[in-house]
């Protein structure tokens, strides 16, 4: 019988020892388990050679050593941002940090392309900058851009000076749903840098803000729109004409 759990008529119990362990250094454990298992599975993927494509299995055990269920991206869409990046000769912008700019950072950085990442959210940019700065990701710039509004939407305050003057590429998983006209800004605010043939992944297409954002793109730039709707998601491939 395992130390850790007893069976009991097909219910798990947790053992003596284990109500020994205090929560707190439980917790800790925990953590540092999936850090250990994150960190094995970004090895995984930095140890490919320069321009090869990470198995979906790598991917998914990146994704779940990361957590953050509910806003990390997956699936199909973490998939179609690997070929992206592992393809594209850049610059890229993300819209939104997380598991994302570490991926994208491990695929394109050492390929020479640059990623500029913008995020709101203090917690989460630490975080991110913290990840990309302990793994050695090359080519990464994870800015802290407050969302500001903009007259009838808000979007990220980016630092427009410091940024490339073109992007090939855009991961756009943010800003939130619960913004104001949510990724809508991407086009008003930097779509000048977005030369024809420039491809957005937008994530969660099917929802009605972003479905309201494809509308007014549409209506308001030469776009052309290809929905991917996949088991473990819609995204949308929108390339600049
Ligand atoms: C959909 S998430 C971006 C996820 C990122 N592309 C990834 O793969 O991890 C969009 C934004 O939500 C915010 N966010 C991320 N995790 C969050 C959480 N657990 N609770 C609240 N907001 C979160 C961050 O500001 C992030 O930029």
């Amino acid at each position: 019988m395992s130390l850790m759990a007893q069976e009991d008529e097909g219910r798990v119990r947790p053992s003596p020892l284990r109500r020994l362990i205090p929560g707190g250094v439980k917790q800790a454990l925990k953590r540092a388990w999936l850090e250990y298992k994150f960190s094995g599975a970004v090895r995984r993927i930095a140890d490919l050679p320069p321009g090869s494509m990470p198995t979906r299995d790598m991917l998914e055990r990146l994704q779940a050593a990361w957590t953050n269920r509910g806003f990390v991206a997956k699936g199909d869409y973490l998939e179609e941002v690997a070929r992206r990046a592992v393809e594209t000769d850049g610059p890229i912008l993300e819209c939104g940090s997380g598991l994302t700019t570490i991926l994208v950072g491990l695929l394109a950085g050492r390929r020479g392309v640059v990623t500029w990442s913008l995020e709101h959210m203090p917690v989460w940019h630490a975080r991110v900058r913290e990840r990309v700065k302990r793994y050695g990701i090359r080519g990464v710039h994870v800015c802290l851009s407050p969302l500001r509004e903009y007259g009838g939407f808000s979007w990220y305050d980016p630092p427009a000076e410091m940024l490339p003057g073109e992007f090939k590429l855009v991961i756009c998983d943010g800003p939130p749903e619960s913004t104001p006209g949510g990724r809508y800004g991407l086009l008003p605010v930097l779509g000048d840098r977005l030369q024809a043939g420039a491809l957005i992944l937008l994530d969660d297409a099917n929802r009605p803000s972003e479905t309201e954002v494809l509308r007014r793109w549409g209506a308001e730039a030469d776009i052309s729109v290809e929905m991917r709707e996949r088991p473990t998601g819609t995204f949308a491939l929108v390339t600049r004409r």
